[in-house]
């Protein structure tokens, strides 16, 4: 009597065998809801990203242009000028924004906020890398050839 009774599994033991396989479903519930939440957050954060920062910039899939002279010494002066914050061939960097975008199309940014910009500086308020200092040392003719330059290289690029 004594033997075949412990031969079988007591009954206390399989009930709490069915609790712990519940607790794990319980678990495995609460990882794909945990699972689905930082899906949702990254897939939201990615939009919203995508939406008032990202869109239209072309990063490292960028069309160099065979630029006009006055293109060619344009990117001489950005290169001198512009390149620690708006990157190679204005392409952004960890100090400013690319100028290869599409918020800075003609449409939107007339070649006159370029003279304006190097001449006052600008308030941050597309970006989060704080304001542009005005540059000194670079007359309006100069701006005229480095906006020439992101002109092409944007055309280039499809943004207008
Ligand atoms: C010290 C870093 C820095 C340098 C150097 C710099 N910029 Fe900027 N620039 C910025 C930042 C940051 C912004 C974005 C501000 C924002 O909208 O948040 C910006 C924005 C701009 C804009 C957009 C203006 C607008 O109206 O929104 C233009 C055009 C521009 N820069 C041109 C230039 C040119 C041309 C040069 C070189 C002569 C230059 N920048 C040098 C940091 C810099």
């Amino acid at each position: 009597m004594k033997k075949r009774h412990n031969t079988r599994r007591p009954r206390g033991s399989a009930s709490s065998s069915r609790t712990k396989r519940k607790k794990l479903t319980d678990k495995l519930y609460l990882v794909a809801i945990a699972a689905a939440v930082v899906v949702g957050v990254v897939g939201w954060l990615q939009w919203f990203d995508d939406d008032h920062d990202q869109h239209g910039d072309v990063g490292s899939a960028l069309t160099v242009p065979a630029f006009t002279a006055e293109a060619e010494a344009g990117q001489a002066l950005f290169e001198e000028n512009c390149v620690t914050c708006h990157g190679q061939n204005a392409t952004g960097s960890d100090q400013g924004p690319p100028l290869v975008h599409r918020i800075y199309e003609p449409n939107h940014h007339g070649d006159l906020s370029f003279r304006l910009a190097a001449r006052q500086g600008v308030r941050a308020h597309h970006w989060k890398f704080g304001n542009m200092p005005p540059v000194e040392g670079v007359s309006d003719e100069d701006v005229i050839k480095i906006t020439r330059y992101v002109r092409e290289l944007q055309k280039a690029n499809g943004i207008f």
